[in-house]
């Protein structure tokens, strides 16, 4: 009697317990990123110290500096000879700790994302894992820079370079870090001087960005850069004269 009544919650117990086993490669918990005040996949996966083997994880495609509002398309490598089972999360926060921009899943066969106190966790899916493949993964997603006066925008992410043994053992862990200031807002509409319309007073300010006989501040070069070419030369002066000629016409 005393038997048959609690077979049925250890029963039940080892469902769950097995259950949420299986999740983790499927998706690792949030907050696990090495962030400040996070912890990473170190945490369970502890067969070796931490960035201590011979691989690595790396974020590719971050602008040095963003221009709010922008979208990048940005990747994710985990990299290590000899393992054969992939799998990552990562984090975009300013500097005071709160999401920093928005991050889109371009490949949700293989990544996913997840929120927790206001963060963005973008990781890894079980297909995601790509068990058996040898060498490293990469997995891309789209980053869309937050609004100006943000702010600086630090990039963290904790990869496992993992054997397929299905467990938390063998399994290499590895953080890595990255920042993209905030650039400046490019306006390319010909006002260089700022006084509020296009003319003859802005060539001539672009024709000595030209000859070199003045340097354009960050913002004189956006405006000045009316082809968005992202230099400055006669083209731009063309440019700049069909558009006063449209203007007065
Ligand atoms: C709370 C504990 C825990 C944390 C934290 C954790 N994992 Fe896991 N992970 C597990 C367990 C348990 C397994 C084995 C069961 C399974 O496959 O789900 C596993 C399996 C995996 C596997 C498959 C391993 C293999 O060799 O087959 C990958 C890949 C993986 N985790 C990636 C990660 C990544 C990346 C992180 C950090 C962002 C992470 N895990 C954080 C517990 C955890």
């Amino acid at each position: 009697m005393k038997l048959r009544f609690t077979g049925l919650p250890f029963l039940a117990g080892f469902l769950l317990l097995f259950t949420h086993l299986m999740a983790y490669s499927g998706g690792p918990p949030n907050g696990k990123t090495g962030a400040p005040g996070e912890g990473t996949c170190r945490d369970c996966h502890n067969s070796f110290g931490l960035n201590s083997g011979p691989g690595q994880v790396t974020i590719q495609g971050i602008p040095e500096a963003y221009y709010p509002g922008d979208i990048y398309t940005l990747s994710v490598h985990v990299n290590q000879a000899g393992q054969s089972r992939w799998g990552f999360e990562l984090a975009a926060k300013t500097v005071t700790g709160s999401q920093g921009g928005a991050i889109t899943v371009t490949q949700p066969q293989y990544t996913q994302t997840s929120n927790s106190g206001g963060i963005i966790y973008l990781k890894h899916r079980s297909a995601g894992t790509f068990n058996g493949q040898p060498g490293g993964a990469v997995w891309e997603f789209e980053w869309t820079a937050p609004e100006a006066a943000t702010g600086p925008v630090t990039f963290y992410t904790a990869g496992n370079a993992a054997n397929g043994n299905f467990d938390n053992t063998g399994d290499y862990i590895y953080t890595t870090q990255a920042t993209s200031a905030e650039g400046v807002t490019c306006f390319s509409d010909g006002d260089v001087n700022f006084d509020g319309s296009l003319n003859i007073l802005d060539i001539v300010t672009v024709i000595n960005f030209i000859l070199g006989t003045d340097v354009p501040t960050d913002e004189e070069f956006c405006a000045a850069d009316v082809n968005l070419d992202e230099s400055l030369n006669i083209l731009d002066i063309v440019t700049m004269l069909g558009m006063i000629l449209r203007e007065d016409g």
